[in-house]
């Protein structure tokens, strides 16, 4: 029921898509969005919870634009499998109606074969590519480059209209997650003079909204009093409600130093408190060290840390992941009530829409797309409702 929950919120957000979705969507759907300084490791961190190398990263700005990621479980699939193809029917629809976005046939069967590491089991899908599935990661992070640079002109400027990448697979826990580009203060490139602001804003756009959950990363190695990412997301969340912080670098502090006193909340605490990482440094991703190593070296660092031996079951990525899936569980549960209400009120309203304008001048791609929306709620507000009602039988 849990996976299924996430999964409803996923669907709801494409389903949306053709009414102005992305960032404008109507309905603010529950996401972790991460925040902090460039090269501070957030896309790093993302791709260690894929568990796959698809993200570009390294020195230097690298993330131009937001990513929106979508990890879908598979394991849950057969249970809904019907809503699946009604989903995926609807998001064809509505993408092969948007004239920006012309596929035809050849483009929509066009697999792209794997290699060695690739297997059928896992692969990503493109908005902006519908029906293209990318079973080899590498070309996962091509197009992200390729769509970075043609928004953005290639020579390091930044955009905020996001890149929306689902990744299906049965390695992963069914999450929401967006990376974004970093903090920064000094331009380079075809940045604009303004690019401290400008990212500020963009950061402000996602984690200002009251249902995201904000991951702010910080490299262990430096100062946390002095994190821009924890500023601005205390500016939005000042009790630090909705707030969950990462240490990166932890690998890379002075000996004899460690994150303790942060982990106890002696620093700068927060309500989720704190977790410790470590990604593959610039070495190991030249070295085309595997992340499946990455993470085995992380677990024998933590347990055999003298400081986290003790507590190294809550370190470590796999930890991140599994305490993301839950806070936002939580959240969305939380939030239930409201995001029912919201869907009812937009499919009122596009409702009155297509009945004002008549039924002759009513496009019959609208009333399709109207009447899938409409099932979907319907099929989707029985699933809400025992959500519903199993959370407050839990509570009592
Ligand atoms: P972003 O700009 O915040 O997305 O950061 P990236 O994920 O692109 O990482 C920036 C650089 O820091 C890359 O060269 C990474 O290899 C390196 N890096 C990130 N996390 C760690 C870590 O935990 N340990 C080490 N040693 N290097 C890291
Ligand atoms: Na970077
Ligand atoms: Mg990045």
């Amino acid at each position: 029921m849990d996976e299924s929950l996430i999964n409803t919120i996923n669907k709801l957000q494409d389903a949306l898509a053709p009414l102005g979705g992305g960032s404008q969507s109507p309905i603010d759907l529950p996401q972790i969005t991460v925040v902090g300084s460039q090269s501070s490791g957030k896309s790093s961190v993302l791709e260690n919870i894929v568990g796959r190398d698809f993200l570009p990263r390294g020195t230097g700005i690298v993330t131009r634009r937001p990513l929106v990621l979508q990890l879908i479980n598979r394991r849950s699939k057969k249970k809904d499998s019907k809503i699946d193809s009604t989903t995926e029917e609807l998001l064809d629809l509505s993408l092969n109606n948007d004239s920006n976005n012309k596929t035809d046939d050849k483009d929509k069967k066009n697999i792209v074969k794997g290699q060695s590491e690739d297997n059928s089991e896992e692969w990503g899908e493109f908005l902006h590519l519908p029906g293209k599935k990318f079973f080899n990661f590498e070309e996962i992070r091509q197009e992200i480059v390729r769509e970075t640079d043609k928004v953005t002109g290639g020579n390091l400027g930044i955009s905020p209209v996001p890149i929306n990448l689902r990744i299906y697979s049965p390695f992963v826990l069914t999450l929401t997650l967006v990376d974004l580009p970093g903090l920064t203060k000094v331009p380079v490139g075809d940045q604009p003079p303004d690019i401290e602001r400008q990212i500020k804003d963009m950061l402000l756009k996602y984690i200002s909204k009251p249902n995201a959950i904000i991951l702010s990363v910080n490299a262990a190695n430096t100062d946390l009093a002095n994190s821009d990412g924890l500023k601005l997301a205390r500016e939005v969340d000042p009790e630090g409600t909705r707030t969950i912080g990462v240490l990166t670098k932890v690998d890379l502090m002075d000996e004899g130093t460690d994150v303790i006193d942060i982990l106890a909340g002696r620093v700068i605490p927060l309500r989720y408190g704190y977790v410790p990482v470590i990604n593959r440094g610039q070495k190991d991703i030249e070295g085309k060290k595997t992340i499946r190593l990455a993470l085995e070296d992380e677990r024998k660092f933590f347990e055999n840390h003298s400081s986290y031996s003790s507590k190294a079951q809550y370190c470590g990525t796999p930890y991140l992941a599994k305490k993301l899936n839950s806070i936002l569980l939580h959240h969305i549960r939380q939030t239930l009530p409201e995001i029912k209400a919201k869907i009812e009120a937009t499919l009122k309203k596009y409702q009155n829409e297509l009945f004002n304008l008549g039924p002759e001048t009513m496009d019959s791609s609208n009333s399709i797309v109207l009447s899938m929306i409409t099932d979907f709620a319907n099929e989707y507000a029985g699933i809400l409702d025992g959500e519903a009602k199993e959370l407050s039988s839990n509570e009592l």
